[in-house]
């Protein structure tokens, strides 16, 4: 199995839906209107897809639930080969931002994924996500947790959520901050809203890496704009066909960007919604695209340098 290197994954997205339920009967919380009749999460189109994560994201409400997550998420990550994992990481979901409810579920999470590490699993790094349709006012809450919580585990900054909801410059202000505490950047652009949508969160955001930026591809000048600058793409494309933006494999774009220079790598964003892993990823990518292990060894090769941890840690991985 080749050394997987996976630089976008939400880590309640990772929530398998019989953790959910678990935790869900533990609490004595009805969430049974997520689920269809095989007990996977049910959605309609992305916006649903939104609602249904945050009720499902509502079961997890203690820094030992972010723990137990986090061991299943990395025992699922280990399962498919994968070396290391940057996982987004919400404040928002771990006691609403307040920063010392959120020192408490980061140490529980940073503990459980040493532990994993110590016994030879992958290695876990955190980007910290403000969610775009909760505001600028709140992603100001979460840029200050990320500030105050920087360094060898919290690694970046990131912005998910609903890419329609107001315009990257109403973030600056956030990621501004987090780039001034030594954080790394990258934002979700490109999914829901066009090549327009790129250009302004790599513009006024300066991010190094776009989470998705798919839709560059309707936009020839910007591919070359992004091919040259070096930015890379986390490319999630068994989410984008799942939430329809692309009726199949073979109509996603991740082949075309490649061809074209631009530096693409494959993550699973949330893999139990989209019925997913980082190896179904790669297979389904093989048999679309006709890509072997040099291709997939390149994608990996490029995800490795564009990781958001300390040079040794990335060295290694190289
Ligand atoms: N949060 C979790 N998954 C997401 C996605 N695909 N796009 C935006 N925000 C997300
Ligand atoms: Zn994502």
């Amino acid at each position: 199995m080749i050394p997987k290197i996976e630089l976008h994954l939400h880590i309640e997205g990772a929530a398998p839906p019989a953790f959910i339920r678990g935790l869900a009967a533990e609490k004595h919380i009805d969430i049974s209107g997520i689920f269809n009749e095989r007990g996977h999460y049910a959605y309609r189109d992305f916006w649903d897809f939104l609602r249904v994560y945050e009720a499902a994201t509502s079961v997890l409400q203690t820094p030992e639930d972010f723990a137990r997550l986090t061991r299943a998420v990395l025992e699922e990550s280990a399962a498919n080969g994968v070396i290391y994992t940057e996982a987004f990481l919400s404040p928002d979901f771990c006691g609403g931002r307040d920063l010392s409810a959120w020192r408490d579920y980061l140490a529980a999470i940073q503990e459980a994924a040493a532990e994993v590490e110590a016994q030879g699993g992958p290695i876990l790094r955190g980007i910290i996500t403000p969610i775009r349709h909760f505001g600028p006012e709140k992603a100001r809450e979460t840029a200050l947790c990320a500030a105050e919580t920087a360094g060898d585990f919290i690694v970046g900054f990131g912005m998910g959520g609903d890419e329609k909801a107001g315009e990257p410059k109403d973030f600056q202000y956030s990621f501004d901050m987090a780039r001034e505490a030594g954080l790394r950047l990258t934002c979700h652009a490109g999914e829901w809203g066009g090549p327009d949508s790129v250009r302004r969160a790599w513009r006024d955001l300066r991010v190094e890496r776009i989470g998705h930026g798919v839709r560059a591809i309707e936009d020839p000048a910007l591919v070359d704009d992004l091919a040259e600058a070096g930015v890379v793409l986390e490319v999630c494309p068994g989410s984008n066909v799942a939430l329809g933006l692309y009726k199949d494999w073979r109509a996603h774009p991740i082949g075309r960007l490649y061809e074209r220079g631009v530096k693409v790598t494959v993550s699973t964003d949330d893999p139990p919604f989209f019925h997913t892993t980082l190896t179904r990823e790669y297979d389904r990518l093989a048999e679309a695209l006709d890509w072997d292990d040099a291709v997939f060894h390149t994608l990996n090769r490029t995800a490795a340098e564009a990781a958001f941890c300390d040079g040794a840690t990335r060295a290694a991985l190289i």
